[in-house]
């Protein structure tokens, strides 16, 4: 598989066709029913999402969505270190191969994520950092991902989420983070150069979190992020993109245009790439009626698209998710609804019927123009 997307508009057509379900045939004159990794495309971007291995498999339903509708894939943990390393010494990639299995048999592309966290790594990690702060705890990892995958993903998120307004440093960069305290910030740095000597070519992502809110301390974010950035570009580190996560939150953070479309726009002039890594809405606090509660998430989704899809940097969106059956946000203690409901924050329903946030999505690709 190479890195761009060769399905045939005919064949993802057709599929469509064969593949949708009741609720996505009523007659929808404004909307455009083409799979969204079709219309993407059209647009210059990809659309995609992140998946479970195990899920693709028992869920049939659940894999048929995915395979129609998304253009890349990512796996929500199967490429990362708690996953792949629960052995010291030992690569288990199995759980990533059974995901590019289903990408090759889909026409689809993947990507990496994520391969230096403060969390999510295995239990044996933490004692052996500390007890020896060797690098190779940290680069072997890196090294033995990047090639493994050399070749076939689209690009990886190499490090995720290093900055933390709680931090004691004027930078905002996290230190309640193991790497942090084996090797101060240098990790950042090792990280991309390791992951650039193991791939000559893939592309290079830092990812960040909570990069949009029209509040002070998102602005803190978005400030430590770009300053970060900046220090790695002045120092040749070899990045070539910037993931925003876009965990949006509908009803508890106001969302300011102007102030996310500064934010690109710094970003861009960085000569960096952007991607919409891992997009959904928290719904939580939001009014009991569910389908006011989409409009208002699927309102949410349009405004946060537009912008993002009004710049040339910006390449694609992945969401964390394509259904809200399986949503981390159901089961998170911050986002999770306290009577049992699912969260609503996906494009497609718990039923796998589309929802307005999948038209807000095709609306916002079709609006792009560059
Ligand atoms: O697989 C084990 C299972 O064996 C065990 O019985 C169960 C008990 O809790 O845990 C299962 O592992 C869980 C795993 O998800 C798979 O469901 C972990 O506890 C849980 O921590 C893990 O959560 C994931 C989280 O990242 C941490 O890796 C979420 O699914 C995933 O959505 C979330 O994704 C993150 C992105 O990577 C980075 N950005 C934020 C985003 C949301 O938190």
């Amino acid at each position: 598989m190479d890195r761009t997307d060769g399905m045939t508009d005919r064949r993802d057509i057709l599929q469509c066709l064969m593949g949708l379900p009741f609720a996505t045939l009523r007659p929808a004159l404004a909307v455009d029913w083409s799979p969204l990794r079709i219309q993407a495309k059209r647009a210059g971007l990809f659309y995609g999402t992140a998946v479970s291995g195990a899920l693709l498999k028992s869920d049939s339903e659940y894999a048929s969505l995915v395979g129609r509708e998304a253009g890349i894939l990512v796996a929500e943990g199967e490429t990362k270190r708690s996953a792949v390393q629960q052995v010291e010494g030992t690569f288990n990639f199995g759980g990533a191969d059974a995901i590019l299995d289903f990408a090759r048999k889909n026409q689809q592309m993947m990507r990496g994520h994520t391969l230096v966290w403060h969390r999510s790594n295995p239990a044996w990690l933490a004692a052996r950092l500390q007890q020896t702060k060797d690098e190779r705890l940290l680069t072997d990892f890196i090294s033995a991902s990047v090639k493994r995958f050399q070749g076939v993903f689209h690009s990886w998120d190499v490090v995720n989420e290093a900055v933390d307004i709680a931090s004691p440093n004027a930078d905002a960069l996290r230190t309640d983070s193991i790497w942090y305290a084996a090797f101060g910030n240098s990790y950042i740095e090792t990280a991309f150069r390791c992951a650039r000597d193991a791939d000559k070519t893939v592309p290079l992502y830092y990812n960040e979190a909570n990069l949009e809110g029209d509040v002070w301390w998102a602005e803190k974010r978005r400030i430590a992020t770009l300053n970060l950035l900046e220090s790695l570009i002045a120092k040749n580190v070899p990045i070539n993109g910037l993931g925003i996560q876009g965990h949006l939150k509908a009803f508890s953070l106001k969302f300011n245009e102007e102030v996310f479309s500064r934010f690109l726009d710094k970003v861009s002039a960085l000569g960096l790439k952007i991607i919409i890594t891992e997009l959904d809405v928290a719904d939580i606090h939001g009014p009991s009626d569910p389908s006011t509660r989409d409009q208002m998430v699927a309102d949410l989704t349009r405004r946060y698209l537009d912008v993002a899809f009004s710049k040339k940097a910006m390449i694609g969106c992945l969401t964390w998710g394509i259904s809200d059956k399986y949503s981390w946000l159901s089961d998170d203690k911050n986002y999770r609804w306290p009577d049992g409901q699912r969260s609503r924050g996906l494009p497609y329903d718990e039923y796998f019927r589309a929802k307005p946030m999948r038209d807000a999505i095709a609306k916002a690709i079709e609006n792009r123009a560059i």
